[in-house]
């Protein structure tokens, strides 16, 4: 099993009753989309080098969904998350966050798109040393000169367990305590979508389960959009539904996942040789 407790169960009518398949090589519904990927492909390097990161992927993400992204190490999880963020350009296709198409944007236009509208926790934190956890969670609305919710920042504060801490620079604090930071930088602005490089993959079973809980509540309460990166069945479970990635491809989706019907869907594709 994975390393969280189980996710409590969700309100209204029990959806894990009825899970949903499919089987189909694209993960496009009907609700709005928050962002949108439409046969985007990543092409890293060339000649021997060349890798084909993600390979005609067309995926949507609701608004006020919690979606989260599974697949092996390699698979493109976070090339797919870096490039629909406008992180990174695409080699073929399209990504929109809301109506606005990015590729083909300035610089300038894609930074404050980036910067007003989405909030990105990297699978490696990318904190600023100099600045107190502190200054790195309102880092964005201080560029973009917008004023910070007190209340907001506090609960988020509280929530991520960092009341503490907050004078404190990057390298006085822990490993799992950084990524909390980074999760309060992602949380504290309210932007349109939050993407998530594996939020909780640094942290205990109870910090882990606090953050899977105040993403899902703020998804739930705030209508908030999180799209997630996971390697843990349990943390999926938070999900309303779980994207499968293999080799760059779109290769399954489940929805209202259970840690057991997500474990269960990992084995397949173990039996099949596609995941680690
Ligand atoms: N900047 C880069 N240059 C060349 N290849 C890259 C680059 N970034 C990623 N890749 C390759 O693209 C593929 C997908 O990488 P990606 O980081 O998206 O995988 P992932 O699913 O996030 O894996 P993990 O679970 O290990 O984080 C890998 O084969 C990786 O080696
Ligand atoms: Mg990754």
């Amino acid at each position: 099993m994975g390393r969280y407790p189980r996710a409590p169960p969700r309100d209204g009518a029990d959806r894990r009753s009825s899970p949903m398949t499919t089987t189909t090589a694209t993960a496009v519904g009907t609700g709005r989309a928050a962002a949108r990927a439409t046969g985007l492909s990543k092409v890293y390097g060339a000649g021997e080098t060349r890798v084909v990161a993600l390979d005609d992927v067309s995926v949507e993400f609701h608004q006020g969904e919690f979606t989260a992204i599974m697949g092996p190490s390699g698979s493109g999880k976070s090339t797919l998350m870096h490039c629909m963020a406008g992180l990174d350009t695409v080699s073929a296709g399209s990504a929109t966050i809301g109506e606005v198409e990015l590729v083909g944007l300035r610089d300038k236009q894609l930074t404050q798109l980036r910067r007003d509208r989405i909030g990105f926790v990297f699978q490696a934190f990318n904190l600023l040393p100099t600045l107190t956890a502190l200054e790195n969670i309102t880092l964005p609305m201080d560029i973009a000169g917008r004023k910070v919710d007190k209340a907001w920042l506090d609960s988020v504060v509280d929530t991520v367990g960092l009341s503490g801490r907050l004078s404190h620079r990057p390298a006085q604090l822990s490993g799992g305590q950084q990524q909390r930071v980074a999760c309060a930088r992602a949380l504290a602005g309210r932007p349109e979508i939050i993407f998530a490089d594996e939020p909780t993959g640094n942290l205990d079973s109870r910090s882990g389960a606090e953050i899977l809980g105040f993403l899902r509540n703020s998804v739930r309460e705030l209508g908030q959009t999180v799209v997630m990166v996971t390697h843990d069945a349990v943390a999926a479970s938070y999900a309303d539904r779980v994207v499968f990635l293999a080799d760059g491809r779109i290769v399954d989706q489940l929805a209202a996942p259970t840690a057991d019907s997500v474990l269960d869907r990992m084995r397949r594709f173990d039996a099949k040789g596609r995941t680690n």
